[in-house]
């Protein structure tokens, strides 16, 4: 396997074939903790793995130098997938010193109360000088944890952003333009962004503006493949910079849960209504889909219709699932309304839905389009007016 980035500088980091819920994340395709070893006056690594792949790390490392020969790890991010491995990376190489914003240190200290580690702090605007080569720091907080910081090397031109800019995808290969399908990477950096970046948009902004003065060869994430061909850069730049705003396309979505079919009449009555040219719409049972695809669908949709059969008087709980979180991912810029069938409760699925609508400041199209028992047919026709709302808002949205 191939691991060089630039001559002196290689991917160190573990391959997790094997996991498929990362925080509840689902990750079908794996994933990578990666870490980066620069050997130069000083050798340095670039984070660290989760700790089962510590040994992964040590072993890559070893390939190199004597992990004893270690003068500096950057933690870029405490959180455990980069980091849970830094206790048994410190036992191989004691002289190491841990290079750190103030607050990755209070979360690393908090984390790892028996390792001792000797710390030297840094800030933006702070550089190491490592050799032949410079590091420079801009803290990034909020990209994904408070504690978040890019590293840059100027002379090779090389961004380390950790979490940023990266895909859950185990592969062999570790750039973009080594994988067959760029599609995927694609599709896993947006799926990535969504489910673990989309909240902060407006850190996301400050991190992309200092990002932007930087002379960028090559950015390598800390998870899944490395970018570095110009158009490859520009291309997840450009993304980045449309989902920050969870920038709309002229896409209608129609999520829903159902219990004796009657929420799903009227979703697909909403759809039909919905499915207007120049317009994708489509219909999603919650219960047929998982939360990570459900948050990345909704970065670039304009408008979305709840539904809701009612249950002890409230929403089903897959549908509550994933209002929750929806309001937590805090897809912005958006437009939709609720809708479904109630037995005898006054207020029910459908209400509880449209006040998580509410809480997430989007748009409201309509009150609540509610059935009692099962849908009319004029039930079912104010369902698909509804759905042309929806399809008239895409367009409007998509336009822009
Ligand atoms: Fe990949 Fe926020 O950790």
């Amino acid at each position: 396997m191939r691991t060089e980035l630039v001559k002196g500088i290689d991917w160190v980091g573990g391959i997790d074939w094997n996991v498929r819920d990362f925080h509840s994340y689902s990750t079908p395709r794996g994933a990578t903790y990666n870490a980066y070893l620069i050997q130069d006056e000083k050798n340095v690594l670039i984070d660290s793995v989760k700790a089962p792949f510590a040994d992964e790390c040590l072993e890559r490392v070893a390939r190199f130098l004597p992990p004893a020969k270690l003068d500096y790890i950057v933690v870029n991010h405490a959180e455990p997938d980069h980091a849970s491995g830094l206790p048994a990376l410190l036992a191989a190489a004691p002289n190491a010193t841990v290079v750190a914003d103030a607050k990755t240190q209070e979360l690393l200290k908090s984390y790892h109360p028996n390792t001792p580690m000797k710390f030297q702090t840094v800030k933006t605007g702070d550089t190491l000088a490592i050799g032949k080569r410079t590091l420079a720091f801009v803290e990034a907080p909020m990209v994904h944890w408070p504690d978040t910081m890019f590293t840059y090397c100027p002379e090779e031109r090389i961004l380390f952003p950790n979490d940023a800019f990266g895909q859950h995808l185990a592969t062999r290969v570790r750039f973009v333009d080594e994988f067959p399908h760029r599609d995927v990477v694609f599709e896993e950096a947006k799926t990535y962004y969504a489910n673990i970046v989309m909240p902060y948009g407006a850190p996301v902004a400050k991190a992309l503006a200092a990002a932007a003065g930087l002379d960028i060869a090559m950015i390598a994430p800390s998870h899944g493949l490395i970018w570095r061909r110009p158009e490859d850069i520009a291309a997840i730049l450009q993304c980045y910079a449309d989902w920050k705003v969870t920038r709309a396309k002229p896409r209608v979505i129609v999520l829903y849960d159902t219990m004796w079919e009657s929420t799903a009449m009227m979703a697909e009555a909403i759809v039909e209504g919905a499915d207007q040219p120049g317009v994708e719409a489509k219909r999603i049972w919650v219960r047929r889909s998982d939360l990570t695809r459900i948050a990345t669908d909704f970065i670039d949709v304009a408008a979305a219709a709840f539904g809701s059969a009612t249950l002890n008087n409230t929403l089903m709980p897959a549908m509550a699932a994933a209002l929750t979180y929806l309001q937590g991912l805090r897809p912005q810029n958006k437009a939709g309304f609720a809708f479904g069938s109630y037995g005898w409760a006054a207020r029910g699925g459908a209400d509880a839905a449209q006040d998580y609508l509410s809480a997430m400041k989007w748009d409201i199209l309509r009150e609540p389009l509610k059935c009692k028992n099962r849908p009319t047919a004029e039930i079912l026709a104010e369902a698909k007016a509804a759905g042309k709302l929806l399809a008239e808002r895409a367009l409007t949205a998509g336009a822009q």
